[in-house]
């Protein structure tokens, strides 16, 4: 199982209110407690922080306010002594608009070498005071910015797919290509264990930029309106083929794609035998709490990626989605993928998604394949759903004028000790967005040795999984247990049943319950909304 740090809100040891690396090193004890494998850093690089370090100025240096390229060392080093490995993110599809390249490519003139590392055009209508096509920023609002050349006067336009400060790199350069394999060499050298590669699916576009008048998002439904032109190309399996050589040159490092990416079958081809190790599975992210759609994606998933023999890599939260103790109790008729809850919408119910949550997360860790854990989910941590406007940092909110509550919800830093000072998180209190007052009850600290606490379950569940093996071999539905609603399979001796329906469902005869996501009722019958894990009883 792999542990999302997401370094800004994970542990502050300096009392500026934002996390960094040496408070991660301090709190590493955690991870290797709670029985995770390798931890994965979000971005720590020098950054302007204008997508909170997803807009990286500098590739090989640490932004001071997460410490220095020591600090990122002795972290690696300490997690190595406890047993964990390190996987890094990498942000290849742009740059921050303060990177050396965007720089230069700015004080340059169109059809310059430097204004070919990045995808500069020109503008359509009689002065070129239209954008080159219609496509729209990941964020909101139009993926093109135009620019004032160097003579004072507007000139081409640049593409980003998410902020106006994230200008999207030239795939197609291969000094670009020649800059990242020395990037990934920079990082394997001092010692990380692999890479996370942020919008893996987005590096290369569709010749020629055609227009595409559909929705954006990063997960667009490819199956009804054909691929959009800059999603999933092709060209993009070759870029990674030289990456995995790249890492093949090192012992036992891994490549694991964020790529939003449907179907299955199209998402498998980032795993294949000589490119990546991982994909996220994102389809499984958003797939609702219902037994028919759950059994669908669990099916679909496993034959997919077995088909190209590699594992599937599960995931319920990171720090872009609403957190799944809070998205498992919307209603259905809502998307499919929330972008964050504001304090002036209906407010999900927190007892019913931590309920849930427990249970969705309890079919996960009982899959075959890899999981993802966000830092916090482990402690049950709600979305913070009722954070003022004012504090918001996500520029999808800016971008889409605050109409979008945006990701911010799910970032909230972390809840250590429940009478310190922002809970732990920051000896000074400070803390870069609000947290909110439920997460006093949620610190590590009112958790850990509690029976039946969430921190305890996962544990649980960590410890049994490593013992049973669950990461590796096959799923055996099992379809005769309490009806549609029951999702139930087999994992070897184990039998997982989780309950999805409104009837408790009674435990079959011959078992012995291993863990449970929450209480039995009265008559040992699995409520609404719980996984069990069985064993046969003698
Ligand atoms: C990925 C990251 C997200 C970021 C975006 C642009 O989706 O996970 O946080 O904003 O890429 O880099």
């Amino acid at each position: 199982m792999i542990y999302q740090i997401y370094p800004r809100s994970f542990a502050d040891s300096d009392g500026d209110g934002i996390g960094d690396l040496p408070g991660i090193t301090a709190r590493l004890e955690h991870l290797a407690d709670l029985g995770v494998d390798a931890a994965w850093l979000s971005p720590f690089y020098v950054s302007p922080m204008a997508d909170a370090g997803y807009d990286v100025a500098d590739y090989r240096d640490i932004d001071p306010v997460f410490g220095t390229l020591a600090d990122a060392d002795a972290l690696v080093a300490e997690a190595h002594r406890l047993g964990l490995r390190v996987i890094v993110d990498l942000v290849p599809n742009h740059t921050s608009d303060q990177h050396v390249w965007f720089k230069a490519a700015l004080a340059a003139t169109p059809g310059s070498p430097e204004r070919a590392r990045y995808i500069f055009r020109e503008g359509k209508g009689e002065h070129g005071e239209e954008p080159p096509n219609h496509w729209r920023s990941v964020f909101g609002g139009p993926a093109w910015t135009r620019v004032t050349g160097p003579d004072g006067l507007p000139g081409q336009w640049y593409l980003h797919l998410f902020d106006v400060t994230q200008p999207d790199l030239d795939w197609t350069n291969p000094e670009v290509r020649e800059e990242f394999h020395d990037v990934l060499r920079f990082w394997l050298h001092r010692g990380v264990d692999g890479f996370r590669v942020d919008v893996a699916h987005g590096l290369v576009k569709a010749e020629g930029l055609p227009d595409w008048d559909y929705d954006h998002g990063l997960l667009d439904s490819t199956e009804k309106l054909g691929r959009p032109p800059m999603w999933d190309q092709d060209g993009v399996h070759e870029i990674y083929r030289a990456w995995r050589k790249v890492l093949d040159e090192y012992d036992d490092r891994v490549l694991v794609a964020e790529a939003w990416v449907e179907p299955p079958e199209r998402l498998a081809k980032y795993v294949r035998h000589d490119e990546m190790h991982q994909a996220f599975n994102f389809e499984y992210l958003t797939t609702r709490w219902v037994a028919a759609d759950l059994r669908e994606v669990i099916t679909s998933s496993i034959s997919a990626t077995a088909a190209v023999g590699a594992p599937t890599t599960w995931v319920l939260s990171n720090h872009d989605v609403v957190r799944h103790t809070t998205r498992l109790a919307l209603p259905l008729s809502g998307p499919k993928r929330p972008n964050g809850i504001k304090a002036t919408d209906p407010q999900p119910d927190q007892v019913l998604g931590l309920r849930r949550g427990r249970a969705a997360t309890a079919v996960m860790l009982a899959l075959p394949g890899s999981a993802y854990v966000y830092q916090g989910e482990e402690l049950g941590l709600p979305e913070h759903t009722t954070m003022p406007d004012d504090a918001r940092q996500d520029p999808t909110f800016f971008r889409t004028g605050g109409t979008v509550a945006g990701r911010d919800g799910c970032r909230v830093p972390i809840p250590w000790e429940r009478n310190a000072p922002a809970y732990g998180f920051s000896p000074s209190g400070r803390s870069w967005l609000p947290q909110p007052e439920s997460f006093a009850g949620h610190a590590a600290d009112q958790e850990r040795g509690v029976p039946g606490s969430t921190l305890e379950l996962y544990r649980e569940m960590l410890r049994l999984r490593r013992e049973l093996g669950l990461g590796l071999g096959e799923l055996e539905w099992v379809d005769d247990l309490g009806g549609d609603d029951v999702v139930a399979f087999r994992r070897g001796e184990v039998l997982v049943v989780a309950n999805l329906g409104g009837e408790p469902v009674p435990l079959p005869s011959g078992t012995r319950v291993l863990l449970t996501s929450g209480p039995l009722d009265e008559q040992d019958r699995v409520p609404t909304d719980t996984t069990v894990w069985l064993t046969p009883a003698s």
